[in-house]
């Protein structure tokens, strides 16, 4: 019988789980798996044009550099409109807070609350107010801010962002969610992954940003900004587009519509469904805004009410569409639209907000898998001769949603292909998503990073990385030993055979 004794074993045995253990130490990513104790938090109100979403983050109380470290913890959006809408309105954007406030004080343990920071940022519906009524849009910011200061949370800030900055928190935002800075490496260290950058395409309700890092010569320095993250420098194009948000797109369309056929009690609408009919006010909801005001008829009763009739004509609403945009004056080597500079678009990009919900029903509206710009128009030609019943009955989203979609849509193929000038070998590089696990992708996140100091300027712990020569060496080892473990084995047990075979 051939057996091999006990104390012939156990060496080999050692030396194979010794070097079984030091192997996987070394490949498998060290993350910590244990729950810290406790977390800290962060809230951001992200005031947009149409609504206010607020967003609480959190990240273990012990680290905060680095990326993935930070995720969404819940988010809550406010009833009502954006805090815009309440001008003129005293009370009612603090009001409109109110619950989400009242939520994020539930959400978050009660003895972190007075560590909790807190930031507003107000986006393009204040821009807007501020042109409209400076006063009013100050007042509405300080009757927000008193509200905030009312909570128990650390107040940093309650201000109305630039587009440039909506724009470059955006981008910090996709690229942490994506680990393009740093990445938590296998020894338990930040390391700089060299991964490229992915760009940020944003479309809100009142504005449109485009951002992303680019090597070409930036024209106009105003749409130039050089973001220092982990000791990198990263030259990043971003330009914010007021006016040419869905809602206020939308605006100008409807604007475009009534110079063109008349301030008259009936207008045709090419992009609204067939059948679909509504009525509107041109003082309230057209000319109300200034996005409108180059449309503006010399004379009109603001109290006017028409009735819009949509005809689903695919082809005429592309050419209304069209319409919208202006691609004269360009004063640089080239021009997006509107005279604005922009350098080609290159790498990937990630497409958020509208963005993401309109691709979402187009999708599943049309049935149609959507990775080229020839295949989102046969999206559109199909969506864009739908009724709404047909819309609400297979997306079961409220009508409200379904009347623009072909509107939408045929607004952001015409800004991605003709403004953008993504083409068909460029557009699969978009990746239109609402959430990168778990955390909602927008400009929020980027916001409290950048402001909290949480995405540092200078490089930290990157040179502490075991650097990849002496982890290829140990690892090297390691193995050697394994060989060594199992060489010993087979050696003692050939031994103990050949002794048995002469007995
Ligand atoms: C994060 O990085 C900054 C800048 O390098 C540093 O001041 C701060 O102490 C770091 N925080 C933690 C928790 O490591
Ligand atoms: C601007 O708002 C203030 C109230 O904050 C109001 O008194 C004033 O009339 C408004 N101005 C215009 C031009 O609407």
């Amino acid at each position: 019988m051939s057996r091999l004794s006990v104390a012939q074993i156990i060496p080999g045995v050692v030396l194979l789980l010794l070097s079984a253990v030091g192997i996987l130490l070394l490949v498998l990513p060290n993350r910590d798996v244990r729950i810290p104790p406790e977390s800290m938090y962060g809230i951001v109100l992200d005031a947009g044009s149409s609504h206010t979403s607020l967003y609480i983050y959190k990240w273990p109380a012990d680290k905060q550099n680095g990326t993935g470290i930070v995720t969404q913890h819940s988010e809550c959006h406010a009833k009502g409109g954006g805090i815009s809408s309440y001008a003129g309105v005293p009370g009612g954007a603090a009001e409109s807070l109110k619950a989400c406030l009242d939520q994020a004080m539930k959400d978050i343990p009660k003895s972190r609350h007075h560590q909790t920071l807190l930031y507003l940022g107000a986006t393009a519906g204040m821009r807007l107010l501020k042109i409209v009524n400076a006063t009013e849009s100050d007042r509405v910011l300080k009757e927000v801010g008193n509200k905030l200061r009312s909570y128990p949370f650390k107040l940093k800030e309650a201000t109305i962002l630039s587009g440039a900055e909506e724009g470059a928190y955006g981008w910090v935002t996709v690229n942490y969610l994506n680990e393009n800075f740093v990445k938590y490496g296998f020894v338990g260290h930040w390391v700089n992954p060299g991964k490229r950058t992915i760009g940020a395409l944003d479309l809100g309700g009142a504005s449109t940003q485009i951002t992303f890092e680019t090597s070409e010569k930036v024209e106009d320095s105003r749409e130039m900004k050089e973001l220092n993250l982990y000791g990198q420098v990263h030259r990043v194009y971003t330009h914010s587009f007021l006016c040419y948000g869905q809602d206020q797109f939308l605006k100008k369309l409807m604007a475009h519509l009534i110079k063109t056929q008349g301030a008259k009690p009936l207008i045709a609408h090419p992009c609204y469904p067939r059948n679909f009919s509504m009525s509107i006010k041109l003082g309230e909801d057209v000319f109300d805004s200034p996005c409108t005001k180059s449309f503006r008829p010399a004379q009109f009763d603001p109290q006017m009410s028409i009735t819009v009739q949509g005809t689903g004509d695919n082809h005429n609403c592309f050419s209304i569409v069209q319409k919208i945009f202006s691609f004269d004056n360009c004063s640089y080597s080239k021009c997006s639209i509107d005279g604005v500079f922009q350098p080609n678009v290159r790498g990937n990009f990630m497409a958020f907000s509208a963005y993401f919900f309109t691709y979402r029903y187009i999708s599943q509206l049309s049935n149609i898998s959507i990775t080229s710009i020839s295949q989102m128009e046969k999206a559109l030609e199909l969506v864009c001769n739908m009724t709404i019943s047909e819309m609400t009955k297979r997306i079961k989203q409220p009508e409200k949603y379904m009347r623009r979609v072909c509107a939408v849509s045929h607004y952001i193929q015409f800004l991605l292909k003709q403004a953008y000038k993504f083409n068909d070998a460029s557009f699969p590089s978009i990746s239109f998503q609402e959430k990168v696990g778990g955390t909602s992708v927008g400009w929020a996140l980027g916001y409290m990073l950048i402001l909290s100091n949480m995405v540092p300027a200078e490089s930290f712990a990157l040179t502490k990385a075991l650097p990849a020569g002496p982890w290829a060496c140990i690892l090297f080892l390691f193995i050697a030993l394994l060989f060594i473990g199992v060489g010993y084995l087979l050696i003692t047990y050939k031994k103990t055979r050949t002794k048995e075979g002469m007995v």
